[in-house]
């Protein structure tokens, strides 16, 4: 059993069960229609029965004292919205009837069974992340309104008779939130970990660190957010229209901030994992600590979008400098995973500096890939001495990967495959597929449209496992990612809108598998009720409210045969 949701070491010895060993093998489950079960994501196998469950004020709630944080939490949800008490009862005790949450063997570290009757509801599951994603299906059994904060008149609260078995596709069910580029406020932040927990979705990949702000307090070098979590102002749209707001942005998480948003996370089974990037997208931390760069000059934090050519330098004090900036980072995440970044890092200023050059030749390297490789191998070899697993992106593969590096394959099937085949494992978050911040309809109506179009129904098909990988392969895939970028999403309001329903489709990807789109629409009507009802700004249907149109910052929509010709050169020159 673990608390645990990221698939870490301890998940892993639970062998062939465990769905953190990637796709669910044996033949896909029958789809589930509405009819039966209007929840998001769908349920593996769901049997609908005569009659309903009602709850009264005198309906107890019950929990093996294992799963009483599944139970406190439904209780913390159901109750101010239904007013119902859930008085508590313990396992076994008189009076038949209520809400159970059973401790059940034989169950995977996800899976859950939750069979309602006109009686009784019951929720066996192996684990407590099982019977918390028991607990949150029944809450989406009950009428939307149960997502509200407080009452709304007096109501009768019912569930329908139903059996289900249940359980995710997926280990890794992430979503990666930029919070650097915007940062996102703690309780919006806080929020969000309510959204991503009521999807099942079980990885919140938060990126702390880039050129243009740093959002983490580091007690040992207090200016990364003195000076590096704000920037003097931002692009108004896409950048190569040369528009700036002329307004500060800033923020940042203070340390006890991040201790509060992971037990946040950890109370709802959402591992975080952490990043830092290095060696590019560093700008704010050389704008804060000039030492750490290329450049006699001093920098500002960066204002303008697009990959930075200022990327740390090489030295051993740069080296030690992250050390430190980790070692704050495990004693304030404690998951398994911490990503190093490693994305986009232009090779023009170490191609130039001597000092890089000299570490090439006295090290023997073939050219500043390795190079790269070499210095992010002091981090990854650094936290696998600490019992931790880094996780960086795609490029690092072309340096030659570090040993024991979880790859997070953005730039399409051929670098997920490559990383698989080179024996790593991998999250895929493809960006043509997942990358949220890519507009989600034609039309220049769409807020700040980049990208090529990432509709719904494409984001609700995702399927996170490359064609051609062996069985063997295949397991390496742990899951995907989907990533809200934040660049044009200056807002938390912008955020739902470019998140939802779109978040909604790719969690039924990654832990059902989306097949029937149709089916999916129709549940997804019920489910903006229950989005209504959070205060969740999706995008309607039909398209954005007036309100939601960016007309002041213009974007740069391109085709997707642009953007696949973009990925083609890039990965071009990559051979495995
Ligand atoms: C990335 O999108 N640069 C990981």
């Amino acid at each position: 059993m673990t608390t645990n949701p990221a698939p870490g070491p301890d998940t892993r010895a639970e062998g062939t069960t465990n769905p953190a060993r990637g796709a669910r093998t044996g033949p896909a489950p029958a789809p589930v229609t509405r009819a039966e079960v209007p929840a998001i994501p769908a349920p593996v196998h769901a049997t609908r029965a005569e009659g309903r469950f009602t709850f009264t004020a005198a309906t107890p709630l019950a929990a093996d004292p294992a799963l009483a944080g599944a139970a406190a939490w439904l209780r913390a949800s159901l109750t101010p919205a239904t007013g119902l008490p859930l008085p508590d009862r313990s396992r076994g005790s008189e009076g038949a009837g209520g809400v159970e949450l059973r401790l059940a063997g034989g169950l995977g570290p996800e899976e859950y069974r939750l069979t309602a009757t006109p009686e009784s509801v019951l929720i066996e599951a192996a684990t407590p992340a099982g019977a918390f994603y028991g607990a949150q299906t029944l809450r989406q059994l009950l009428d939307p309104a149960a997502f509200r904060r407080g009452r709304t008149g007096d109501r009768t609260w019912s569930v329908p008779a139903v059996t289900i078995a249940d359980a995710p596709r997926y280990g890794w069910r992430g979503c990666l939130i930029d919070v650097a580029r915007h940062f996102l406020p703690k309780n919006d932040l806080l929020r969000y970990i309510d959204l991503l927990a009521a999807h099942k979705l079980n990885v919140l990949h938060l990126h702390l660190t880039d050129d243009q702000g740093w959002r983490l307090q580091i007690r040992k070098y207090p200016r990364l957010t003195e000076v590096g979590s704000w920037r003097r102002e931002s692009p108004l749209g896409a950048r190569r229209h040369r528009r700036f707001d002329g307004r500060p942005h800033g923020g940042y998480y203070s340390q006890d901030d991040i201790r509060e948003i992971v037990s946040y996370a950890a109370d709802r089974f959402i591992t975080i994992v952490p990043e830092i990037d290095l060696p590019g997208h560093t700008q704010a931390a050389i704008a804060a600590y000039p030492e750490l760069g290329n450049l006699a000059t001093p920098l500002e934090v960066r204002t303008d979008w697009g990959v930075s050519e200022n990327v740390l330098n090489v030295a051993d004090s740069t080296i030690a400098f992250f050390t430190d900036v980790l070692e704050e980072v495990l004693e304030l995440f404690p998951g398994p995973y911490v990503c190093v970044g490693g994305d986009e890092v232009p090779k023009t200023q170490w191609n130039e500096s001597v000092p890089a050059k000299e570490r090439i030749r006295e090290l023997g390297l073939r050219d500043a890939d390795e190079l790269q490789t070499w210095f992010v191998r002091h981090f990854t070899d650094y936290l696998l001495a600490r019992g931790r697993r880094p996780l960086g992106w795609d490029e690092l593969m072309e340096g030659g990967p570090p040993p024991g590096l979880t790859v997070g394959a953005w730039r399409g099937e051929k670098c997920a495959t490559m990383a698989a085949r080179a024996g790593h494992d991998v999250v895929v978050s493809p960006f043509a597929e997942t990358y949220l911040d890519f507009r989600q309809a034609e039309g220049d109506q769409e807020p700040v449209p980049i990208g090529s179009v990432t509709s719904l129904e494409a984001v609700h098909g995702f399927d996170p496992v490359p064609g051609g990988l062996t069985e063997q392969e295949r397991g390496r895939i742990l899951g995907a990612q989907a990533a809200l970028w934040t660049e044009h999403i200056d807002s938390p309001r912008l955020l739902d809108y470019m998140a939802f329903p779109r978040l909604a489709a790719f969690a039924e990807a990654v832990w059902s598998g989306g097949r029937d789109f149709e089916d999916f629409l129709g549940r997804l009507a019920v489910h903006e009720k229950r989005l209504d009802a959070l205060g969740v700004e999706y995008r309607p249907a039909a398209g954005p409210h007036p309100w939601q149109r960016r007309p002041d910052a213009p974007g740069h929509p391109r085709t997707r045969a642009e953007i696949d010709g973009t990925l083609a050169a890039w990965t071009a020159n990559l051979r495995f």
